[in-house]
C-alpha cells in the first residue's frame, strides 16, 4: 500500500515501516560511528521500541555487542492497516541484529501485566543467563494494575493552581495561550501508579526472585526535569510527582540490589520530541526554542546521541557514576546549562504566531515528529507501494 502521514492533533495514525527501518539503521550507524563501549552483555529493555528506550536497545546491542530482550506495547499491522511505528522499528532492530549476529527477543504485550513479566524471565533463563542491565522506559497513559485490577489514568494537569502559559500547534506554528485546570486528588495518585516507580520495582522484584539478575547488575529509569517555564504542568504536576516517586524507588531497589552490589539509577535525559513528550501542553513550544538554541551552540542532541552519552561517559565509564545531590545522573546538563536556558526564557518572552518562524526551530520539531512515525526521511520513496504487512522474527 501506499502509506501517507496521516495526523490526528499529537498523533500519527499511519507508519511507515521502510522509514521506521531507516531511523533505525541511522541510529545504528550512529552508535558504530561513536566506537565500542564497554558495556552491558545482557540486557532487558522495558518500553524498547521507540524514544529513549529503542535507542537504549540500540546502544547495548550495537555498541557493547549485547544480547537484547526488549518490551513492548505496539499494533501490529492488519492489511491496508499499517503497524504502530515502534512495531517497524522493532522488525529494523531484529533484521540488524540477526545479520550482525547479535541475539535478540522480544515481548509484545503489557508490561505492566505480570503474565508479560514471567513470559520475560522464561525467555531469559532459557536464553540468556543472567540479565547485566535492566533500563526502564516506559511512557503510557494508563496501567491496569496487576494485583488490584484497577485500571489508573495519567493525566498531565497542574497541582494546586490552573497553569496559564504559550503553547504551539506544532502543525500550524499558531502560539496560543493555554489555561489548564488543576488536577484533584486521584490524578496525582493515578499518575502516580501509571508513571511512579511501582511497577519498576515490581519487575525488579520478579527478576531478583527468579535469580535472573547478575552481579554487579545496573537497572536505570529515566526522568526529566526542566526549566522554572514549565514546571507547573511538568515537574510540580502530576507527572512530577510521578517522576519524584520513580526517583524515590531507585533507593529501594538499590538496597534489594545490595547482594548483588548491583544498584538502580535514574537518568535525568533532555527534553526531546517523542510520541510521549508531544501530548504535553507547552513543551512543544519549549522544545521548539530549545532545539534552536541548542542547535546553533552545536549541543543539540536526539536520544540515540543522549543514550550514547549516558552509557560511555556515565554507566560506563572508568570512573565513579557521577551523580547530583539527589543521587540522579544528569545528561540533561547541556539542556540545563545557564546560557541555554537564558536564551531560551529571552525568546519565550517573544515568542508568537509571527516571531516563531524566526526565533524557534518549528521545522526541527516538526521534521523530528514526522520520523518518529518514519516519515521525512531521505531516500525512502513515499510514492512507492510499501509492504504493512512485516513481521517481528519471532512476536
Ligand atoms: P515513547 O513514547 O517514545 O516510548 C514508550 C515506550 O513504552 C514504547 O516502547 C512503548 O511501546 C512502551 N510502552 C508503553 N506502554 C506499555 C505497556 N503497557 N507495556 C509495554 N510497553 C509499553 O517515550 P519516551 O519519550 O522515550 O519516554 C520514555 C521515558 O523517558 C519516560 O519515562 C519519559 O518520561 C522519559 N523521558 C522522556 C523525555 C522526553 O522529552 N521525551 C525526557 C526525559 C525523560
Amino acid at each position: 500500500m501506499i502509506i501517507e502521514p496521516r495526523m490526528r492533533g499529537f498523533i500519527c495514525l499511519t507508519s511507515h515501516p521502510e522509514g521506521c527501518r531507516k531511523s533505525v539503521l541511522n541510529q545504528i550507524d550512529y552508535i558504530q560511528s561513536k566506537g565500542p563501549i564497554d558495556g552491558p552483555k545482557n540486557v532487558l529493555v522495558i518500553g524498547a521500541s521507540t524514544g529513549f528506550g529503542l535507542a537504549s536497545r540500540i546502544t547495548s546491542a550495537f555498541g557493547s555487542n549485547g544480547a537484547t530482550l526488549g518490551v513492548f506495547f505496539e499494533k501490529p499491522p492488519q492489511e491496508g492497516k499499517p503497524a504502530s511505528p515502534g512495531w517497524y522499528n522493532s522488525a529494523a532492530f531484529h533484521d540488524a541484529a540477526r545479520a550482525a549476529g547479535l541475539f535478540a527477543k522480544s515481548i509484545n504485550g503489557d508490561a505492566f501485566s505480570t503474565e508479560v513479566k514471567t513470559k520475560a524471565i522464561d525467555i531469559i533463563k532459557a536464553n540468556m543467563g543472567k540479565i547485566d542491565l535492566v533500563i526502564y522506559s516506559l511512557a503510557s497513559p494508563l496501567r491496569t494494575h496487576p494485583v488490584t485490577g484497577v485500571v489508573h489514568r495519567s493525566v498531565l494537569k497542574p497541582i494546586s493552581n490552573a497553569f496559564t502559559n504559550k503553547t504551539v500547534d506544532f502543525h500550524t506554528g499558531a502560539v496560543s495561550t493555554i489555561t489548564i485546570e488543576p488536577c484533584n486528588e486521584e490524578d496525582i495518585s493515578n499518575t502516580v501508579a501509571v508513571m511512579g516507580g511501582e511497577d519498576w520495582e515490581m519487575w525488579m522484584d520478579a527478576l531478583l526472585a527468579a535469580d535472573v539478575l547478575a552481579k554487579n547488575a545496573k537497572t536505570v529509569a529515566y526522568s526529566y526535569i526542566g526549566p522554572a517555564l514549565t514546571e507547573p504542568v511538568y515537574r510540580k504536576g502530576t507527572i512530577g510527582a510521578a517522576k519524584d516517586h520513580l526517583e524515590a524507588t531507585a533507593f529501594h531497589i538499590s538496597d534489594k540490589l545490595k547482594g548483588l552490589h548491583g544498584k538502580a539509577f535514574v537518568s535525568v535525559n533532555k527534553a526531546l520530541v517523542t510520541q510521549a513528550s508531544s501530548a504535553i501542553p507547552v513543551i512543544p513550544l519549549y522544545i521548539s526554542l530549545l532545539y534552536k538554541v541548542m542547535k546553533e551552540k552545536g549541543i543539540h542532541e536526539g536520544c540515540i546521541e543522549q543514550i550514547q552519552r549516558l552509557f560511555k561517559e556515565r554507566l560506563y565509564s572508568s570512573g565513579d557514576i557521577q551523580t547530583d545531590e539527589k543521587g540522579r545522573i544528569r545528561v540533561d546538563d547541556w539542556e540545563m546549562r545557564e546560557d541555554v536556558q537564558k536564551s531560551v526564557a529571552e525568546l519565550w518572552e517573544k515568542s508568537d504566531s509571527e516571531s516563531l518562524a524566526l526565533i524557534g526551530d518549528l521545522p526541527g520539531y516538526k521534521s523530528d515528529f514526522l520520523n518518529l512515525f518514519g516519515f521525512g526521511f531521505e531516500g525512502i520513496d513515499y510514492s512507492a507501494d510499501a509492504n504493512e504487512m512485516v513481521l517481528i522474527e519471532g512476536v
